[in-house]
């Protein structure tokens, strides 16, 4: 198979209808990098811990896991931006990256109230900072506080089975009563979701463009690729990142795939095949999408990004519930110059008003689950 062809079947995101049964779902190797998925450690008293467990398996951009927690006392911890895992060419103001902090505040406060604990949030205690800008200022500082009355959330059981799921969604459609069922999920007045196939039709070829505007630069090319996992041994290496199996590969095809066609010396000299995938596979995802939904602020700071992160995570988890599979297209929101025009276009398309953000924009559907991404120890991201 050539490599051209190699990424028709990625992106056809599952390796059933392409390849004889023989050679799919089988031979999946021992994974490491995935022991966060089950949960505290057995055994495990100390509540920050316990609560710190969930919050890192929170929703992230290229699951760079940009988090340092710092223990403040024995029933508190200030989160702040981990000032080292930033994505500086695809995310120039930091905005995602504390969209990524706020995913990880729904998991921690979910995580509390199921062990009893109300969790007390003080954003921003020591001053909120612009936008392109990261004080060592912590994000948040938590305090949780036994509580009779905490309730638990039944979005705290879909924690350790959620994922952004990057399969090509079977051709099923979403209802207006789940839509409706997943607005209910939050209360965040910027939340639009549609499943209007001509609507749905120009948002794929949005992202599809996107995608080929985000792919024409060679940083931020690398960037990415800096973040995939080649094989299980980068995966269990770094323990961050992603690779095939989030868009659903496999057993015997994911072995070949990543022995034979992705190579990561050959993609770093030369990024363009990879380009020329990414595009392909965008919209292959893109025009699989049952519906699509997106998150607006009025506004734009460091506490909006946050809530926004908030309210992703709850309809994450609520789509989960619901058995939908959902999924991030970022491209078209971000801030390098390069994506403006098309981004002015998407904004008018959606009827955004001018100056407000549209803070996150995903698809919805039906598909089958895929691998977890890895995740680092609760050590990582301690400091010191
Ligand atoms: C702010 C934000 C932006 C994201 N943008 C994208 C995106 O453009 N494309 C994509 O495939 N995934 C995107 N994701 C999903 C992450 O890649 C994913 O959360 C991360 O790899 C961890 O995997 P998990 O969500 O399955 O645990 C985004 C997530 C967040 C929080």
């Amino acid at each position: 198979m050539h490599r051209r062809d190699f990424i028709k079947v990625m992106a056809a995101g599952s390796s059933v209808a392409l390849l004889p049964s023989i050679l799919s779902g089988c031979g999946e190797t021992g994974e490491t990098g995935l022991e966060a998925w089950n949960g505290p450690m057995p055994g495990e008293t100390d509540i920050r811990r316990i609560v710190l467990s969930y919050a890192i398996l929170a929703p992230n951009p290229h699951n760079k896991q940009p988090w340092i927690v710092d223990l403040t006392g024995p029933d508190s911890f200030d989160l702040y931006v981990d000032q080292s895992r930033l994505l500086p060419e695809t995310d120039p103001p930091f905005r995602q990256v504390h969209i990524g902090q706020g995913t990880f505040l729904e998991n921690a406060a979910l995580a509390a109230a199921r062990r009893g604990y109300r969790m007390d949030v003080e954003y921003f205690p020591h001053g909120m900072y612009a936008n392109a800008q990261i004080a060592d200022k912590p994000v948040a500082s938590l305090t949780l506080v036994k509580d009779g009355s905490a309730r638990v959330d039944p979005l705290f059981a879909q924690i350790t089975k959620r994922q952004s799921n990057k399969r090509v969604y079977e051709d099923t459609p979403v209802s207006a009563a789940q839509l409706s069922e997943l607005a209910g999920s939050i209360n965040h007045p910027g939340l639009g979701l549609t499943n209007k196939a001509g609507k749905r039709r120009t948002l794929a070829d949005t992202a599809r463009r996107a995608m080929q505007i985000e792919t024409a630069d060679k940083a931020r090319d690398a960037e990415t690729i800096a973040m995939f996992r080649f094989n299980d041994e980068e995966r269990a290496r770094f323990r961050d990142g992603f690779g095939v199996a989030q868009s659903g590969m496999t057993g015997l095809m994911k072995f070949a795939a990543e022995t034979f066609f992705l190579d990561r010396q050959e993609t770093e000299a030369d990024s363009s095949e990879f380009g020329a995938q990414a595009v392909q596979m965008t919209t292959e995802q893109a025009n699989s999408a049952a519906a699509f939904g997106w998150i607006t602020t009025k506004t734009n700071n460091r506490l909006d990004q946050v809530l926004t992160g908030r309210a992703y995570e709850r309809l994450n988890l609520k789509a989960t519930q619901l058995g939908l599979a959902m999924h991030p297209m970022s491209q078209v929101l971000q801030e390098y110059p390069d994506m403006s025009a098309l981004q002015r276009q998407f904004l008018g398309l959606l009827g955004v008003p001018d100056g407000h953000t549209v803070q996150m924009l995903f698809r919805l559907g039906i598909a089958d689950p895929v691998s977890h991404s890895a995740r680092r120890g609760l050590s990582d991201i301690m400091r010191d």
